[in-house]
């Protein structure tokens, strides 16, 4: 039995998450900004601190939310890039580094990025850039982080759930389930493994 904080458990990657963690019998505590068991902004840093000094000590913490612009190179402002910064990256970034004192010895992290690291398309550089970022954040953490304590990061392709919503943007591509990117934080959580990228 684990303490997971989940920020994002009621998106859409989130919920499966959720579900499948609930379902082993771990304590989920869930996070968003507006949804959850308590709220937190990745864009405003100190309602983490305060987000993590009301749960405590736990075990592991999940993120399954940050925000990037899709637009055209063209049409991205220099707002769309700040914004796309400081949510997906620097709020991820700063839901680790902010959460080290509290974190169990051999605990973990587990980011998201997404197939658009790997995969450009119309209207995802942002995504594309801030994906890249975070992965190599997570390499390099890896490295650092004390006490046996784990980083890992899922890059899912296209959710089938997601596929209507992003009609037109991934051509060709082949949308994986809810349950496989589920299961694959489950890899990082109560595995060994540690700075790995997870493509699913
Ligand atoms: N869906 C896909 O097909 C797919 C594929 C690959 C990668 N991804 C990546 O996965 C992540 C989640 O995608 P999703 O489709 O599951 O998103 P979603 O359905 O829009 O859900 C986002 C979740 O994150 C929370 N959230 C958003 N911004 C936040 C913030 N600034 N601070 C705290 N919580 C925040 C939301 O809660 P509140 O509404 O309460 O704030 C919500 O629970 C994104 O980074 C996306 O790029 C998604």
């Amino acid at each position: 039995m684990k303490k997971i904080i989940i920020f994002g458990a009621s998106g859409t990657i989130g919920r499966h998450v959720t579900r499948e963690l609930e379902r082993e019998k771990h304590t989920v505590v869930k996070v968003g900004r507006k949804s959850g068991d308590f709220t937190a902004n990745l864009e405003e840093p100190a309602t983490l601190d305060a987000l993590y000094a009301k749960v405590g000590k736990f075990d592991a913490v999940v993120s399954t939310a940050g925000e990037v612009a899709f637009a055209p190179l063209a049409n991205l402002t220099g707002a769309d890039w700040a914004r796309s910064f400081r949510s997906k990256l620097m709020g991820q970034i700063e839901l680790v580094t902010r959460a080290v004192p509290f974190v169990s010895d051999g605990g973990s992290f587990t980011l998201i990025s997404g197939i658009t690291g790997d995969a450009p398309i119309l209207g995802g550089v942002a995504a594309t850039t801030v994906n890249r970022a975070l992965e190599g954040f997570v390499r390099a953490a890896a490295c650092e982080l004390p006490r046996g304590i784990r980083i890992n990061i899922i890059s899912p392709g296209l959710l089938e759930d997601s596929a209507a919503k992003y009609e037109g943007y991934f051509p060709g591509f082949v949308p994986v389930s809810g349950a496989l990117v589920a299961q694959t934080y489950k890899r990082s959580i109560f595995g060994i493994e540690t700075g790995q990228i997870y493509r699913v």
